[in-house]
């Protein structure tokens, strides 16, 4: 479980996160919604530790990770997959897998767990041996997610996966952050500005504006009460 209390991230005078409070249980997935500038990012950076906490406590499996450094956090478990698709651009496909997996969990031998991804995103075993730089977006993405997976965390946060992508990528990837979760059982955290896709798969919805918690609940019960419409429409 990842519990968030009153959690605040600043930078100099620009308040980014002001007080949230989120529990993502085991094994659940939970969707953080908003457009630009809420603070989502702001918000999945406190949780792997690269922002500075200026309030607030991280609790992971019941324990504080609130002064834990980012790379301890990692190595407890945790993969962050960041917004603006950060990879190795001069590195090969298969090299950037290759790094990501030495820094996970190793449960899976290497050639297992890219032969895994490369039947989970074929056009990534077509394209071992290219440089990730000349990648499309959406095959960018598919390396980020990858990357992120194939160290086997139990936290994963991804930063908007669908940004920039055309629907059709979009669905793939999608399809694959949800069968990662079902067969690891990891807990995951989305930041996603398009709410009906993050809602339609996750367990949990919580909206932010402003850096606060403006409307929480279950996915479907925010759904079906048509939040979707209502946060396109700028409502909230
Ligand atoms: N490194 C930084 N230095 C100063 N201000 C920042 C920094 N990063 C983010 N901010 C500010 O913090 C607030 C929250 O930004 P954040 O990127 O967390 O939101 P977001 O919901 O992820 O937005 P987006 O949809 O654009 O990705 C914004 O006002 C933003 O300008
Ligand atoms: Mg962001």
């Amino acid at each position: 479980m990842l519990e968030l209390r009153n959690v605040q991230v600043s930078y100099g005078a620009v308040e980014a996160v002001r007080d949230v409070s989120i529990t993502a249980a085991a094994g659940s997935m939970t969707a953080i919604l908003r457009a630009n500038g809420a603070g989502k990012s702001s918000l999945l950076r406190a949780i792997s530790g690269v922002a500075p906490l200026r309030g607030g406590t991280i609790l992971m499996n019941s324990q504080d990770i609130s002064k834990v450094p980012a790379e301890k956090r990692a190595k407890l478990g945790l993969a962050h997959a960041m917004e603006g698709r950060r990879l190795f651009r001069q590195l090969t496909v298969e090299d950037n897998l290759k790094l990501a997996w030495s820094f996970g969990s190793r449960k899976t031998p290497l050639p297992a767990a890219i032969d895994d991804i490369y039947g989970r995103f074929p056009i990534l075993a077509e394209k071992a041996k290219v440089q990730a730089g000349y990648l499309s977006g959406g095959q960018q993405q598919m390396v980020i997610l990858s990357c992120a997976t194939i160290r086997d965390p139990d936290y994963l946060l991804l930063d908007e996966p669908s940004l920039g992508l055309a629907p059709i990528i979009v669905t793939q990837i999608y399809e694959f952050i949800t069968g990662y979760a079902r067969r690891s059982g990891a807990t995951v955290v989305i930041a996603e500005q398009m709410a009906t896709l993050a809602l339609k798969v996750s367990d949990r919805g919580y909206v932010l504006r402003r850096g606060k918690v403006v409307l929480e609940g279950e996915s479907k019960t925010l759904l079906a009460d048509g939040i979707a419409d209502s946060l396109s429409a700028t409502y909230l």
